[in-house]
């Protein structure tokens, strides 16, 4: 029955208003206007929604975390990146089933499609190439090396060229297409982070890209992270202003709306829309495009409430309609395109994790209270998605670069100078300067004075719902098999010849970085911490220079290194930053031998660490088929 209705739908394509689908994002609406995709990510599926009836058709299982999805021409063929194994799955939406799945390059994130369908274009963030397939054929014809990081992705009207964002600078690449080249770049900014999207004007004159600024000399709530919207004008020679900047605090009023994510644009140009994930609502702007304001507020109106974490926003072909993805709802907001009035609901999945695992992601992106009173800053404005944001920070202990969350249920103690045994011990965080919060616990907690580190002795976990929500979400990171890897298990051998160099008594890198999760960090007391020689000549360092040993899976996704961010690659690690081989013995390694062992580092993880160790938590979140059974 479901079958048949929607075979009615794809034959009702009919005129083609206009083209919605230029830009990447979780949803997208078929051409005709009629059938809605949306990614979900945490599902692991796509949903496909018949807009006008408000109703759900199917929702098909395609593989681990999709980031895009874009229809392929007028259907019935759609494809989705699945960032988490490195695939395109091809979707038939007729048969509501996977007819296709083609390996990728590493994280493919977002992805577009040229108007005829012939065309897929796909960013890989860490790996930082652009990948062009044939839908035709189910191949990759071309693989463009771009930079690293790299998540935005939008195809320019006339089709000519594609418009790339830096995630961690809000760089802005043009690639030609016909060419393969890269033939213009809009440098960001050192502070500008978390660029993630980027939509294209219709007439081509202008590229937006909602992003935040992170001023890291400051742990302030009020100000260390800020909204933005840079603004490009593609079509302006180089010797002129190409890029505006609207900073969406001031812009409201000082009505804060925290990490702007996606953006769109009405189909007539005049419209521009763009929601906040950490605050939950958005903002309607009438296009000025007059090289000052740009845009302004539709009728002055306010932020507009939306639903829970909105992480993707389409219009309709026809301009009447806008789409939210509201992901913690799990529901697709369906909203008058004029007015914002809000006109239907769609459920599109369920979440497969537990209620307290969602409730942990909620907190975890909300910058509402009771997590802070000032709006600006969430826990995912600096661990999004559990990803490092390639920042150090001045903390007032010192300088501290943001790890990434992979596999922390088994590396606690917490910080680098392991100041804290409990996730729930981020209550301090909530609570102090940098959220400045009421707090997920009720009733006072042990005062922090200094920096003696008083959240060790302050038992937190069991006493509010909330706080340990919070803990099993930050806690159920985990890590994906290094692309620098022959096969999973397998390695390169410059990498095999590493890895007897790190294994070596004479290095002793093993001594420190032991067991599967590579460090010698547990919670039996007392801590072991460590002086590399790392931390001696920063004047701002208040608590080292001993560190808890940092686990090496997963590094080579690291912007920096070492606690504070001064080393730029792992061979500095190893050479300008080892002089007196403290941190291991290095002086004695050849160039031959140090390339090795930096080969073995970028190979972490080469096979999966186990999911439990005797230093594993139990605020995390395990699959039911994974749980053991009860004693
Ligand atoms: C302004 C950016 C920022 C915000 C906001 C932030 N963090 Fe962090 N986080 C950091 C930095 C920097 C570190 C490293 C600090 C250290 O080790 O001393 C860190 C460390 C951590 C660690 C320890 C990781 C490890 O491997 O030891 C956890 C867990 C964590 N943060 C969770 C949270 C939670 C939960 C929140 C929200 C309540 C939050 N963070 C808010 C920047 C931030
Ligand atoms: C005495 C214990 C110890 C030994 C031996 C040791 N490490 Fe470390 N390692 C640490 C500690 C502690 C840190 C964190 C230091 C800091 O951040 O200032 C660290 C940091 C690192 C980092 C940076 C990780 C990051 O995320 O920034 C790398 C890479 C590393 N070690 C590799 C090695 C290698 C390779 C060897 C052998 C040559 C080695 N280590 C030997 C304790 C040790």
């Amino acid at each position: 029955m479901r079958n048949v209705l929607l075979a009615a739908l794809l034959a009702l394509t009919g005129p083609i208003a206009a083209w919605a689908g230029s830009s990447h994002s979780l949803l997208d609406i078929h051409p005709a206007g009629r059938l809605l995709l949306v990614a979900n990510t945490d599902s692991g599926t796509v949903s496909l929604v018949d807009v006008p009836a408000r109703q759900l058709l199917a929702e098909i299982p395609v593989g681990e975390k999709p980031e895009g999805v874009t229809w392929i021409g007028n259907g019935p063929l759609a494809a989705v990146t699945l960032y988490w194994t490195d695939e395109v799955v091809f979707l038939d939406t007729k048969l509501q089933r996977v007819v296709h799945r083609l390996q990728v390059a590493n994280e493919p994130y977002g992805i577009v499609a040229s108007r005829d369908g012939r065309r897929l274009w796909i960013t890989h963030d860490y790996w930082g190439t652009v990948s062009e397939i044939d839908t035709r054929h189910y191949r990759v014809v071309r693989e463009i090396p771009v930079a690293r990081f790299i998540r935005g992705l939008a195809l320019s009207p006339d089709e000519t060229k594609l418009y790339i964002t830096g995630y961690y600078n809000a760089d802005l690449y043009v690639l030609d297409i016909a060419s393969g080249k890269i033939i213009d770049h809009f440098p960001g900014h050192e502070q500008y982070n978390l660029a993630r999207n980027v939509v294209v004007h219709p007439d081509g004159s202008r590229a937006y890209i909602p992003h935040i600024r992170t001023r890291t000399h400051i742990a302030d709530s009020a100000g260390s992270i800020f909204p933005e919207l840079s603004i490009i004008h593609l079509q302006k020679p180089k010797n002129m202003k190409r890029r505006t900047r609207i900073a969406m605090d001031t812009f409201n009023n000082l009505a804060v709306p925290t990490n702007p994510w996606e953006c769109a644009i009405s189909p007539d140009g005049q419209t521009f829309y763009l929601i906040y994930a950490g605050t939950d609502d958005m903002n309607l702007c009438d296009i000025l495009n007059d090289d000052y304001q740009e845009i302004s507020r539709r009728g002055n109106t306010a932020l507009i409430p939306v639903g829970t974490h909105p992480r993707a926003i389409r219009v309709s072909p026809d301009g009447k309609e806008v789409y939210i993805y509201n992901t913690l709802d799990f529901q697709v907001g369906v909203y008058d395109a004029r007015s914002m009035r809000p006109l239907a609901r769609i459920t599109v999945t369920k979440s497969p994790k537990s209620p307290e695992w969602v409730r942990g992601k909620i907190l975890f992106n909300t910058a509402k209270p009771p997590l802070t009173s000032r709006r600006w800053i969430a826990c995912a404005s600096c661990h999004p998605d559990g990803h490092h944001d390639g920042r150090t920070w001045q903390n007032p202990e010192g300088l501290r670069r943001t790890p990434q969350l992979f596999g922390l249920a088994h590396t606690h103690p917490l910080h680098w100078s392991a100041d804290r045994d409990e996730v729930q011990d981020f209550e301090y965080t909530i609570r102090g300067r940098l959220m400045q919060g009421h707090g997920l616990l009720a009733g006072p907690i042990k005062p922090k004075i200094g920096f003696a580190p008083v959240e060790l002795e302050e038992k937190l976990a069991g006493r509010s719902a909330d706080l340990d929500a919070l803990a099993i979400y930050t806690n159920s990171f985990s890590f994906r098999l290094s692309p620098y890897i022959v096969a999973p298990g397998k390695l390169t051998p410059a990498a095999e010849r590493g890895k007897a160099i790190f294994l070596s008594k004479e290095t002793g890198c093993a001594t420190c970085h032991s067991g599967p999760y590579y460090t010698d960090s547990s919670l039996q007391r007392p801590f072991r911490l460590h002086d590399v020689g790392t931390g001696q000549d920063d004047p701002t360092e208040k608590i080292g220079p001993q560190y808890d040993t940092p686990t090496l899976l997963g590094i080579y996704r690291n912007t920096a290194y070492l606690h504070h961010g001064k080393a730029k690659t792992m061979h500095e690690v190893l050479t300008t930053f080892n002089p007196y081989d403290k941190h291991g013995k290095t002086s004695h390694l050849s160039k031959q031998e140090l390339d090795d062992l930096v080969a073995f580092l970028l190979s972490l993880p080469y096979e999966y660490p186990p999911e439990e160790t005797p230093n594993t938590v139990p605020y995390r979140f395990v699959p039911a088929a994974k749980r053991s059974p009860p004693p």
